[in-house]
């Protein structure tokens, strides 16, 4: 153990990190920035080419840093795993997702181990930081790792460590995030340890893989039942004819017991509405229904619907109907300030309205191309002209650089599912 530690602390342990998306791209750069050399490894050729050529394709990463770090031979990419022969820690960041029926699809995590054992020595350190539910690192990894004939937590080192990146959020990233790791004995904990205290101020050690693996899914758990909580709040208060945004902006003056969560079209993003159902997956087989988890998923995934019914009513009171109507969406991308359009609920409200016979054109800043079932659609520029002519202008997403001031004065009618025009008075504003 002291060996790998010692390579770790003098930054001469050479570190692989699989898969180059949102999760693996920054963690490979921020190891990258502190000395250690370190490649990528994803079966994308095209992000394998992009990396090698100093091009980040990962909207948060700055581009300069990102081009002289690759420069300077610190980061490198790959699509071939032999060059994990020389390679002292493993890092695993490749996606996790849901089936159709919602069970758990780990297959890409399967994958890349098969592929790990194949080159495992000893003294190597294997961290798995995918999102996956408790027991995977114990019951589906390990085996696997195994099959080489050495063992964890004796001859190779194997933890879990959620990544917790918040991809947007300019006060917390990578390296201030506290960072939890849990290993499968103490030493792989203590190992898994000392490599992230290279690069994250504060790491919290827990008692094993499936703390670990538990940890976040209770942390998006939370989130996803306390914005399904919201977002009921959002319906009964418009039934109640009480303003929601009111009472959240009250409620917040509590300096204790009351965190505000905000309403909203939906939750999207790969994380929200994907891992708590790996937890109500587990829960399932051993024979408990998780109710709150699957209730948070039924209400959040009907958001977007109950926009559009709320905008079919809108209507019907003006004599006038979805069909036919012109609307512009403003933002498409899951949430502020970024570029990801996974699940995002703005699609889902485009589809309906689109079903329904709307006229649907989008403007998102991030987002110039937006790819759906059937066509390629290219983002509006965002002129007085294109606002004057949309029916209604449906704000689904709050992106900061929008002037909602003047969105406002230009447009007919707004939707605002973000409460985004918060202190505009207008008769045009409808909020959700
Ligand atoms: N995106 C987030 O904000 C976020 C936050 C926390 C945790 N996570 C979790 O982190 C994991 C990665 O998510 P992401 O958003 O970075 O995914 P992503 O889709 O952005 O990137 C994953 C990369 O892995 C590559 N890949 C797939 N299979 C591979 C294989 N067998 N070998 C090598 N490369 C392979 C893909 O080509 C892709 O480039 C998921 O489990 C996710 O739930 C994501």
């Amino acid at each position: 153990m002291e060996k790998v530690i010692e390579f770790i602390k003098k930054k001469s342990a050479r570190v692989a990190v699989i898969g180059l998306g949102y999760v693996g791209l920054p963690l490979l750069v921020e190891l990258g920035k502190v000395g250690f050399e370190v490649v990528g490894i994803d079966i994308d050729k095209k992000r394998v080419d992009s990396i090698n050529r100093g091009e980040s394709y990962i909207f948060d990463i700055d581009s300069h840093e990102f081009g002289a770090l690759v420069k300077r031979g610190r980061i490198s990419a790959t699509a071939d795993y032999r060059i994990l022969r020389g390679i002292d820690v493993i890092c695993i960041c490749v996606p996790t997702s849901l089936s159709k029926t919602k069970d758990p699809d780990i297959s890409h995590i399967i994958e890349c181990c098969q592929e790990i054992v194949k080159y495992l020595k000893k003294g190597q350190l294997i961290l798995v930081e995918s999102t996956t539910y408790p027991g995977t690192t114990s019951e589906i990894i390990k085996p696997i790792l195994e099959q080489s004939g050495m063992a964890a937590g004796k001859d190779f080192y194997l933890a879990f460590s959620p990544e917790r990146i918040d991809p947007g959020n300019k006060a917390y990233y990578l390296t201030n995030t506290p960072r939890v790791v849990g290993g499968l004995t103490s030493n792989c904990t203590e190992v898994a340890r000392k490599f992230f205290e290279q690069i994250i101020e504060k790491v919290v050690p827990v008692s094993s893989t499936e703390s670990a693996e538990m940890v976040k899914l209770l942390e998006n758990t939370f989130r996803s039942i306390n914005i399904a909580l919201v977002n009921e709040v959002a319906i009964i208060c418009n039934k109640l004819k009480i303003d929601v945004w009111d009472v959240i902006e009250a409620a917040s003056t509590k300096p204790f017991g009351f965190t505000p969560f905000y309403p909203g079209p939906g939750s999207g993003g790969h994380c929200i509405p994907v891992d708590p159902h790996y937890l109500s997956w587990k829960l399932k087989k051993l024979n408990y229904h998780a109710r709150f988890i699957e209730l948070a998923g039924e209400i959040n995934s009907n958001m977007p619907s109950y926009i559009v019914n709320r905008l079919d009513e809108l209507l019907n009171e003006r004599g006038k109907s979805i069909n036919g109507f012109f609307f512009l969406i403003l933002g498409v991308a899951y949430k502020r300030d970024i570029n990801d359009t996974r699940k995002s609920p703005a699609i889902e409200i485009m589809r309906i309205l689109m079903q329904k016979g709307g006229r649907v054109l989008y403007n998102d800043p991030y987002v110039l191309f937006l790819k759906t079932n059937s066509e390629t659609l290219k983002s509006q520029a965002l002129t007085k002209g294109i606002l004057a002519r949309a029916d209604c202008v449906i704000i689904a997403t709050d992106h900061s650089v929008y002037d909602y001031k003047w969105i406002v004065e230009h447009s007919r009618l707004i939707f605002d599912t973000r409460n985004a025009t918060k202190g505009i008075v207008s008769n045009k504003i409808v909020k959700l």
